[in-house]
């Protein structure tokens, strides 16, 4: 039977690297890119992260040096983080206006003014028990009492020169809260990207070390999703478009492609994904021992996450990517 009917043939379009060009699906580009920046109390230092090769722990100065190349590699946005120079109960450096953090949305501001600024807004850092929250008196994070003091962190942060928010907390009510307060203090055109979707995940652990944000004890799995439920994910989403989210998100990425999906079909908002630490961190260890090629599996994944349907891709690979689409 096979005789009289003609092979289908698929590879026709495989043929040259022109008609692969001219059929691709997705391309990912320097434009769906948001680099992490690490800031850090002092002047004119740069500490290397073990755990995150090629990835550093910046002073002011120097991140505005950094967010300078970040935007001449054509990236648009850069979302930092911070040490502070204390911690409380509260996580009351979170709001000061004088924490590196405040210090860098304003400076990074002032001199790449073309560079979206994203604040990521949430406690463990500030916090001297490790947890995104304030605690009750028996260790459980203490939702309500929290949702004031992330809306004080979005409002300081706004008022420093964030033109996003991103709540990473995993409080219930936060978006809402933030999105009042941020009303209130004038600024209505403050985006919000809401760690929507974040799974108590074991890839933040160098993150954690970078951002000395590890919880003193216990973990955090009383607020962020279990990795095993892709419902709740839709939930939780649907939970924060509706208190104001202007940008959804997934965390992490690599192992959730699944959620990132589904999230953006079921949605209308654009979608962000989280390529985080850990993934990060695998595939410099095994390129630096010469057991994958780092620019393809980079490549390939990006690509992966943005199939899957992540509009916008917060990785610490965006400086070399973007460099390699460069050239490519
Ligand atoms: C803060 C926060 C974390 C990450 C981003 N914001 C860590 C955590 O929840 O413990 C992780 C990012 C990464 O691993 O790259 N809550």
């Amino acid at each position: 039977m096979s005789n009289d009917k003609p092979i289908t043939r698929p590879r026709r379009l495989r043929k040259n690297a022109a008609i692969r060009a001219l059929v691709q699906e997705t391309k990912i580009s320097a434009d769906d890119f948001v680099y992490p920046i690490f800031v850090i109390p002092g002047k004119d230092k740069i500490e290397p992260i073990e755990s995150m090769p090629d990835c550093f722990r910046l002073t002011v100065d120097n991140a505005v040096k950094l967010a300078e190349k970040i935007a001449g590699l054509g990236i648009r946005a850069v979302e930092i983080f911070g040490l502070p120079e204390y911690k409380d109960e509260f996580g009351s450096a979170a709001w000061d206006r004088e924490s590196p953090v405040q210090r860098a949305l304003a400076a990074i501001k002032k001199a790449v003014p073309e560079l979206l600024l994203i604040g990521d807004v949430c406690l463990c850092q500030y916090t001297n028990h490790g947890h995104c929250g304030k605690l009750t008196d028996d260790g459980y994070v203490d939702n309500d009492k929290t949702l004031p003091l992330l809306a004080r962190v979005a409002v300081s942060q706004a008022a420093a020169g964030a033109d996003i928010v991103a709540p990473s907390d995993m409080m219930d009510g936060r978006v809402a809260a933030i999105r009042a307060a941020l009303d209130k203090n004038g600024f209505c055109n403050t985006a919000i990207m809401s760690y929507a979707v974040k799974y108590a995940s074991a890839f933040y652990g160098p993150f954690r070390d970078a951002a000395d944000s590890a919880p003193s004890f216990g973990d955090r799995k009383s607020y962020q999703s279990d990795p095993a439920n892709a419902r709740e994910a839709l939930k939780e989403a649907a939970l924060d478009i509706n208190e104001g989210a202007d940008i959804i998100m997934v965390k992490p990425a690599l192992s959730y492609l699944d959620i990132v999906q589904k999230v953006h079909e079921q949605t209308n908002c654009p979608i962000a994904t989280y390529n985080v630490s850990g993934e990060y961190a695998m595939v410099k260890a095994a390129a630096k021992n010469g057991w994958i090629d780092e620019r393809r599996i980079v490549l390939e994944e990006l690509t992966a996450m943005k199939r899957a349907g992540a509009d916008i891709i917060i990785t610490y690979h965006a400086i070399d990517a973007a460099r390699w689409l460069m050239s490519a």
